[in-house]
């Protein structure tokens, strides 16, 4: 496998390419000083403390709890409104648009969805899922011409725990334990569940670096203590109004773009608002973290969802609660 002679970044390598044609995922080091990798997760804190203070519209809230606002992401996170300088210096070094060139192949692809993963400092899991159809799964071309959509994780410190289906273990593959059936049916059971630990890699990222993946691959969310990390989503060949910040090397969809005003004229329905969970939620969920009863009733209360998947896994009794294990 060669690199394309038109998309040539010197931080990655042809070992990087191979392996992402066959794992469907690989890491690679930004180079970015640390100095500036340290100011730019100051400034994210920050912004998590903004988002909550100033009621920023845009987030995501996954297990809120009783005494403690547990915001779970921002979205839309380069505008003006919410991102700060030191944001904007790291991605304007980082040139995270030059590294997907090679593996796109290509320079005609736009970030469709920005993601700031903040959670507080809690244990997190959640359900395993797909965020596109998993038609030719694993079939990327020899020269990658057939990646049509690529997710990043930006690490601005060490994290490991986001779990990736081994290709054996996949849909059509030899020791599949996943197929279209388990898949809808872990979609309304909404569990985390635990396969087999030989079936997926733990994976994540050192400080400074970005896990590229192929978000068609089943895949699970999870970390033990609180985020502070980038998910993007790029899609080959993007229709959409689009449009570029100044401080980036890759095309945004025209509502990611920095001094867009952001009212409901502007941004899709689709971009989820920050709404606190019921106050009765939020007890379950505080008394759930040190003692599993509400996961036993959600348990019970899918059991038949769940025992019909019993060949993926088992559910995954201590996820989100203080007893959660990283493995
Ligand atoms: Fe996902």
């Amino acid at each position: 496998m060669k690199k394309n002679k038109n998309y040539n970044d010197f931080r990655v390598s042809n070992s990087d390419l191979i392996q992402f044609n066959k794992f469907g995922w690989v890491n690679i080091n930004l180079q970015v000083e640390d100095d500036l990798i340290n100011r730019t997760l100051t400034d994210l804190r920050l912004m998590r403390e903004n988002a909550i203070n100033s009621k920023y519209n845009y987030g995501r809230i996954y297990y809120d709890y009783l005494f403690d606002f547990n915001l779970a992401s921002i979205e839309l996170p380069f505008n003006n409104q919410i991102c700060l300088e030191n944001v904007r210096e790291f991605f304007s070094k980082a040139k995270i648009g030059s590294i997907l060139s090679d593996f796109f192949n290509s320079d005609d692809y736009t970030c469709t969805l920005a993601r700031l993963f903040c959670m507080g400092d809690y244990k997190y899991r959640g359900v395993w899922h797909r965020d596109h159809n998993h038609k030719n799964l694993f079939d990327y071309g020899s020269q990658r011409e057939k990646i049509d959509r690529l997710q990043v994780g930006i690490y601005l410190e060490d994290q490991t725990g986001f779990r990736i289906l081994k290709k054996d273990y996949e849909d059509g593959f030899s020791k599949s334990i996943v197929n279209n059936r388990v898949t809808q049916i872990n979609e309304k059971s909404f569990f985390p569940m635990q396969p087999n630990k030989n079936s997926y890699y733990s994976v994540g990222g050192q400080k400074g670096s970005i896990l590229i993946f192929d978000p068609k691959i089943f895949h699970q969310g999870s970390n033990q203590r609180e985020r502070f990390d980038f998910h993007l989503k790029f899609e080959k060949n993007f229709k959409g109004a689009k449009a570029i910040n100044l401080f980036q090397d890759f095309n945004v969809v025209s509502y990611l773009h920095e001094k867009i005003k952001l009212n409901d004229k502007n941004i899709p329905d689709s971009i989820p608002k920050i709404k606190r969970q019921q106050f009765s939620t939020r007890l379950f969920n505080s008394l759930n973290y040190s003692l599993p009863l509400y996961n036993l009733y959600k348990i019970f209360k899918k059991y038949n969802y769940i025992s019909a998947i019993r060949s993926f896994g088992k559910p995954d009794i201590f996820s989100n609660t203080f007893y959660q294990k990283e493995q």
